[in-house]
C-alpha cells in the first residue's frame, strides 16, 4: 500500500478501507510515515469528513496502536466516565467514590489540564502525596482490593492518538467532528472500558460553544461504542458558566469534599448524581438498577451519610494521599491573598462567561499553558452566584483567592468580562439540555 494513494482517496471523497487505516495508522505510530504525509491526511478528513464504519475503523485502529488495558480477570463490567472538558468540573471526584460504593469497581485513568480547561490529575495532587503515576501493576491491585483507583496514564495506551493530536494542533485540523469522535473514543477503548458514560459540555467553557454540533459529537461518540461493541450514554451538558462554585485545585477539591459530606452547591451535587446514575445504568446491565428514582434514592443516601466520602478517604490514603486534608479541607493548600469582586450595580446575573471566568483563575497560576509549566495549587476563584440571581451592587460574588498580587488585576479584568447584569428577570441556565442513549 503507498501512502499517496490513501490520501488521494480520501482527497477525491472516497470512504478509506479498513485495511487503508489500519495499515495508515499502523505505519505513521511506528515511524514509518512522515508527518507531512499523516498531515495531508488529517486535512483530507477535516474537509471531507467520514463515514460512521471509517469512524469507527479509525477509533479502533488507534485503540490498539499501543497497549491495551484489561481488567476483565478483576472487573467483571468496567464502567467508564469521560468529560469533554469544562470550567469547575470536578466531577469524577464525587462521582467515582459514588459509584464504587454502590458496590460497582472504578478503575479510572485521568488527565491533566491545559489552556483553561482543568484536569483531574492536577485537581488531585492538591491533595499532599496523593500519587497519580502509578504502573499497570499497581492500578490493577488498586482496582481489585479496593474497587476504587484514580490516577493518570499507565502504559502507552493508544501511542496513534498522542501522534495525531500533536500533529492536528500545529496543522488547524482539531475541530473536525470524526477527529474529536475518534480521538476520545480510542483512549476509552484502549482504557478496557465495556460502558462509557460521556459527558459532553457546550457553551462558552467548552470546546463545542453550540447545542447542535455537541449533539452531532455526542451522537457520533456513542454510535462509535455501540459500533464497537459497547454500552453508551451521552449526556449534553451546560458550560455556559461554571459548574458549581470553586474553580482552582484545592478549592475544587475541598467543594468535592463538601459534597461527599451532602453539601456543596446545589448545581454540581445535582450533576454528580446524575451522572452516578447513568454509571450504575449500564453496570446494571438491564437487570439492576433500571429505576431512576430507585438509583438516585440509593445514590442520595450513599451521598449524604458519608458512605461516598469513606470510599474517598480509602482511595485518598491507597494512592499515598494525605487524608488528614479530607478530613479537614482546611489544611489543603491556602493562598495568602484574599480579594473580593463586587456586583457593579443592581440587576439580575445575565451571564457568568465560564471561559473569562476560567481565564481569570489561569491568571493566578491555577492552569498551564503549555504542558512542562508548573501551576498553584492554592489559587483560583470561588464563584458565589448563577445566572438568573438577583444582586445588590456591591454585593460579593466572586471570592479570588491569589499567593502574587501582581496577578490579581488581571484576574479581576477576565471577571468584569465575564459578568454581565440585566434590569430585568433571568431564566437560570439549565443543567442538561439532553441524553442520548445507545447499547450494543
Ligand atoms: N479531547 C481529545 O482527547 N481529543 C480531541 O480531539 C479533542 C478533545
Amino acid at each position: 500500500m503507498r501512502a499517496i494513494d490513501v490520501i488521494a482517496h480520501k482527497r477525491d471523497g472516497q470512504a478509506l478501507s479498513k485495511e487503508e487505516i489500519d495499515w495508515f495508522i499502523t505505519s505513521y505510530t511506528r515511524g514509518n510515515l512522515p508527518d507531512y504525509q499523516a498531515a495531508a491526511l488529517l486535512m483530507a478528513i477535516y474537509l471531507n469528513g467520514m463515514s460512521r464504519e471509517e469512524t469507527v475503523n479509525l477509533t479502533l485502529a488507534m485503540a490498539y496502536s499501543g497497549d491495551t488495558l484489561d481488567l476483565s480477570d478483576i472487573i467483571e463490567y468496567s464502567v467508564d466516565k469521560h468529560s469533554s472538558g469544562g470550567v469547575g468540573d470536578k466531577t469524577s471526584l464525587v462521582v467515582l467514590p459514588l459509584v464504587a460504593s454502590c458496590g460497582v469497581p472504578v478503575a479510572k485513568m485521568s488527565g491533566r489540564g491545559l489552556g483553561f480547561s482543568g484536569g483531574t490529575l492536577d485537581k488531585l495532587e492538591a491533595i499532599a502525596g496523593y500519587r497519580v503515576n502509578l504502573s499497570g501493576e499497581e492500578f490493577r491491585a488498586l482496582a481489585a482490593r479496593n474497587g476504587i483507583v484514580l490516577a493518570g496514564q499507565s502504559g502507552e495506551l493508544a501511542p496513534a492518538d498522542g501522534k495525531l493530536y500533536a500533529l492536528r494542533d500545529v496543522t488547524s485540523t482539531v475541530p473536525s467532528l470524526p477527529l474529536i469522535a475518534s480521538s476520545i473514543m480510542s483512549k476509552k477503548i484502549a482504557a478496557g472500558a465495556n460502558g462509557v458514560v460521556l459527558d459532553v459540555k457546550v457553551g462558552r467553557g467548552a470546546f463545542m460553544t453550540n447545542l447542535d454540533d455537541a449533539r452531532q459529537l455526542a451522537q457520533t461518540m456513542v454510535d462509535i461504542g455501540v459500533d464497537a461493541g459497547r454500552d453508551m450514554i451521552a449526556a449534553l451538558s451546560d458550560m455556559n458558566q461554571p459548574l458549581g462554585e470553586a474553580v482552582g485545585n484545592a478549592l475544587e477539591v475541598a467543594e468535592a469534599i463538601a459534597a461527599l459530606k451532602g453539601g456543596g452547591p446545589a448545581d454540581f451535587r445535582e450533576h454528580c448524581l446524575i451522572v452516578s446514575g447513568y454509571m450504575l445504568r449500564l453496570a446494571g446491565q438491564g437487570a439492576k438498577w433500571t429505576d431512576d428514582d430507585e438509583v438516585q434514592a440509593l445514590l442520595v443516601e450513599y451521598l449524604d451519610g458519608g458512605v461516598a466520602l469513606t470510599t474517598f478517604r480509602k482511595m485518598v490514603e491507597a494512592q499515598g494521599g494525605d487524608v488528614s486534608m479530607v478530613d479537614d479541607p482546611h489544611k489543603l493548600p491556602v493562598a495568602h491573598i484574599i480579594a473580593s469582586f463586587e456586583a457593579e450595580q443592581d440587576g439580575y446575573i445575565a451571564q457568568l462567561a465560564a471561559d473569562e471566568i476560567a481565564w481569570a483563575a489561569f491568571e493566578l497560576g491555577a492552569g498551564r499553558e503549555k504542558k512542562s509549566d508548573s501551576i498553584d495549587p492554592a489559587v483560583g476563584v470561588v464563584v458565589h452566584v448563577k445566572v438568573g440571581d438577583k444582586v445588590r451592587r456591591g454585593a460579593p460574588l466572586v471570592t479570588v483567592y491569589a499567593n502574587d498580587d501582581a496577578k490579581v488585576e488581571a484576574c479581576m479584568a477576565h471577571l468584569q468580562n465575564a459578568i454581565a447584569y440585566s434590569d430585568t428577570p433571568v431564566d437560570p441556565l439549565p443543567l442538561f439540555y439532553d441524553t442520548i442513549y445507545g447499547s450494543k
